[in-house]
């Protein structure tokens, strides 16, 4: 393996199955670490946001911080790029500055130019096209969970969004069989699909994509959903919730025909009553805290990893 050493991280792609299996058992071991080697001291990780977030921001951060480097939270409308400074000059400038530059960002051309004109790596903190570092959380969960990732099967049920499109490509690199649901004109992107199947035919994953949940949820060991309204699409929002409710809405019924032991999953922020029930979101077999919690030990492995 030649290392992840100043790669890119924009669509989980980029990464080898054998990679992604190296950030999965990285994170598991610097969860367990207290005081973790200061892999980071000196080096700083620029952060910039189009978009809100919690979690995402949350969590670099003090990964940043927990490996004695410094992250330097940027604010889109704050920085000249709200004012149309270009996305290539920007680049070029934070290049002279950091040692990587993470981004959230509205179009994922936005993080291909940034990447193009950096020489740092760039890391995808969620476009409208993926969100890797949330798979990578997702499969530590997962992983953490049910022991193993080969063979699991993983029903996504809902908007074929930026979660899905990531999760599909991760599940299929790492032998997870994933079944997606969503209805006609919300399917995941052409180009993910392309991938996660180039990805499942060397793993032996299978990737199934159909219209009825219930084909998607039977016989899961895990259930996964996101909201029906992402960032940036909230014009849309009567329309969506028209299209998505009440058939794919994870409820106790249609998460009655996942395995027994089944665990629910949501990358959050939630919308108890539109893509899942409170009783499911909240319930035992809800590990959405966990996922949350994984933010940081996945964040923690991907830098130390890169840099
Ligand atoms: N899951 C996730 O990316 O959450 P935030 O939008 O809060 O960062
Ligand atoms: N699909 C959601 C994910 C939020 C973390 C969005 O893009 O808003």
């Amino acid at each position: 393996m030649a290392g992840l050493r100043g790669r890119d991280l924009l669509s989980l792609a980029e990464f080898s199955s054998k990679e992604v299996d190296l950030i999965l058992k990285t994170s598991l071991m610097l969860a367990r670490q207290k005081r973790p080697r200061q892999s980071l001291r000196g080096r700083t990780i620029a952060m910039i946001f189009q978009k809100p977030s919690t979690r995402t921001r949350a969590s670099l951060e003090t990964a940043v911080n927990q490996l004695g480097g410094h992250g330097m939270y940027l604010s889109w409308n704050e920085m000249q790029l709200g004012r149309g400074e270009t996305i290539a000059d920007t680049a070029r400038v934070l290049d002279r500055y950091v040692d990587v530059i993470a981004a959230r960002v509205f179009a994922h051309a936005t993080l291909q130019e940034l990447a193009e004109h950096a020489k740092a790596p760039v890391v995808n903190l969620l476009s409208d096209g993926y969100h890797p570092c949330q798979t990578l959380a997702d499969l530590l969960t997962l992983l953490q969970y049910k022991r193993r990732l080969r063979g699991s099967k993983l029903a996504y049920v809902g908007d074929g969004n930026n979660v899905c499109n990531s999760l599909m490509i991760g599940c299929a690199k790492t032998g997870v069989n994933i079944s997606v649901a969503c209805p006609d004109g919300y399917r995941p992107a052409e180009e993910a699909d392309r991938l996660a199947r180039k990805a499942a035919a060397e793993s032996g994953a299978t990737l199934e994509i159909t219209d009825d949940p219930e084909v998607a949820v039977k016989g899961s060991d895990a259930v996964y959903t996101d909201t029906f309204v992402s960032m940036g699409m909230e014009n849309e929002k009567e329309k969506r919730l028209r299209t998505f409710l009440p058939m794919y809405q994870v409820n106790s019924s249609l998460f009655s025909l996942a395995k027994p032991g089944a665990i629910f999953m949501h990358c959050l922020p939630a919308h108890r009553g539109e893509e899942v029930t409170g009783d499911v979101l909240d319930g035992s077999r809800s590990v959405v805290w966990d996922q949350a919690e994984n933010r940081l030990h996945t964040a923690k492995a991907l830098l130390s990893l890169i840099l």
